[in-house]
């Protein structure tokens, strides 16, 4: 595998910078897998490789917080090294995993091994977050923090056993979590509840579109201003994960992450791309390829969640990338699982909505890549700025329709087959090097293990 230090040195010119809130023309150099460099009219240096991005976007690599790569256990689906080579086409250089695999990730040994198998096949850097359980309190105590961006919490059940719903042990880990504190919140037996009326109904073929009335939007409401209220007691750092609803965003306060002095919200929020693409009306064409946990909801909640991301009210937006197999997919509604592949798409989807004019490139960096960075400390990515690593991604402007075929996820398929989005990814570098050069991946997977700066 080659490494950093002999990566190629690059000089990309004529390039359109997007980066902190500003769009703009210049060049980037590239040496020894980072940014050395960003200026007006660099000249070329006889060893170097020059790249003219003839006016194109160019990008920090996007920052991935909640990817399930199903390693280990789970390779049936994908693995780290499928699913990152499918990140890193759609321009997602860093990738931040969760820990309900088989066996779930639930102390450091667990979390050591997730990285030593990543290390050599992730194509994009990575980190692993140490998960709850209702008897793992001690496992979180002494989790050094600069091992893992976070400790994930499930707050409701889904795929995986995972829940955390003893309220006393709650009560701990948010008094004593010596790291961000990541939720899903979803209230498992309101959700069980409306399960039981519909099976009643139809037994286990509930039609799809019922799934945002069964995983409903009251049960994301208690079950977040749970973690609220736990987070606001213990004066908790906590992120909530993919809000689906427009009544949690009154939960949540506006304004930018950080203040002149420093990280200035201790509770943050997150959505997704799924959720601002899709709507209710899409399970009758999708079915079972959208159902995901928490589910996708109605016109609505799209429209208010991108104008929470474009007022700040909204922090960082992932994918919840979490695929599954065609064949579990077409199992009755009962059976089939949740979750999507997302990675791939993940950006050139975001990017339609500044086609649309509802955000900015550089409303999509900051909540894509710069606020995961700081959110989690991560040391040296995340920004277009001299010193950090070169990652890197390159928008180009021409229609590309989503084909089955062209998926590198292990599941082969997407939700956005047919789509056709008015952006590509013409090239993605990590680390400085060449990972995707807008057809295929090339050289080797060049991801390194993420740093935290705590
Ligand atoms: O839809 C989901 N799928 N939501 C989750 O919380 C888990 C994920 C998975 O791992 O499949």
């Amino acid at each position: 595998m080659p490494s950093q230090q002999n990566s190629p040195a690059t000089l990309i010119v004529n390039a359109r910078l997007v980066n902190e809130g500003r769009e703009f023309d210049g060049d980037l150099r590239i040496e020894q897998g980072r940014i050395a460099q960003i200026g007006t009219g660099l000249a070329a240096r006889g060893f170097e490789t020059v790249i003219d991005a003839r006016g194109r976007r160019l990008l920090p690599g996007m920052i991935d917080d909640q990817v399930h790569f199903r390693e280990p256990g789970l390779e049936y689906k994908a693995d780290m090294a499928t699913e990152s080579a499918a990140a890193v086409a759609g321009g997602l250089t860093t990738f931040m995993d969760m820990p309900n695999t088989n066996p779930p990730t639930l102390d450091a040994a667990a979390l050591e091994d997730k990285y030593r198998r990543a290390h050599g096949r992730a194509w994009g850097n990575y980190g692993f977050y140490l998960g709850a359980s209702n008897d793992n309190l001690e496992a979180i105590r002494q989790l050094d923090p600069r091992t893992a961006p976070g400790i994930k919490v499930f707050m409701g059940a889904s795929t995986g056993n995972m829940l955390v719903d003893d309220p006393a042990t709650l009560d701990s880990i948010f008094r004593e979590a010596p790291t961000p504190i990541i939720t899903h919140c979803e209230d498992t037996p309101m959700i069980d509840a409306e399960l039981a009326r519909y099976k009643a109904q139809y037994g286990d073929d509930i039609p799809a579109w019922c799934h945002p009335d069964i995983r409903s939007r009251e049960a994301c409401m208690k079950s977040t201003q749970l973690a609220l209220s736990l987070a606001r007691r213990h004066n908790t750092r906590l992120h909530v994960l993919h809000i689906s609803t427009a009544e949690e965003l009154a939960l949540f306060e506006p304004g930018p992450l950080r203040d002149a002095h420093g990280l200035r919200k201790r509770i943050t929020a997150e959505t997704c791309v799924h959720f601002l693409r899709f709507d209710r009306a899409d399970y009758d064409r999708l079915g079972h390829k959208i159902k995901c946990n928490p589910a996708i909801k109605d016109a609505s909640d799209r429209e208010a969640l991108i104008a929470a991301l474009a007022a700040d009210v909204i922090d960082v937006l992932a994918t919840d990338h979490a695929p599954h197999t065609l064949e579990e997919k077409a199992r009755p509604y009962t059976t089939a699982p949740s979750g999507l592949p997302l990675v791939q798409y993940a950006l050139l989807a975001a990017l339609e909505l500044v086609h649309e004019g509802r955000l900015t490139t550089a409303q999509v960096v900051q909540k894509f890549a710069h606020a995961p960075a700081e959110l989690f400390d991560v040391r040296g990515r995340g920004f277009l700025r001299e010193g950090y690593a070169a990652d890197l991604v390159l928008i180009e402007d021409t229609p590309l329709t989503v084909h089955a075929d062209d998926v590198l996820s292990k599941c082969a398929w997407s939700p956005f087959e047919g789509t056709t989005f008015h952006s590509r990814v013409a090239s993605t570098w990590v680390n400085g090097v060449l990972a995707w050069d807008g057809d295929r991946l090339v050289g080797d997977a060049m991801g390194q293990r993420l740093e935290f700066d705590r």
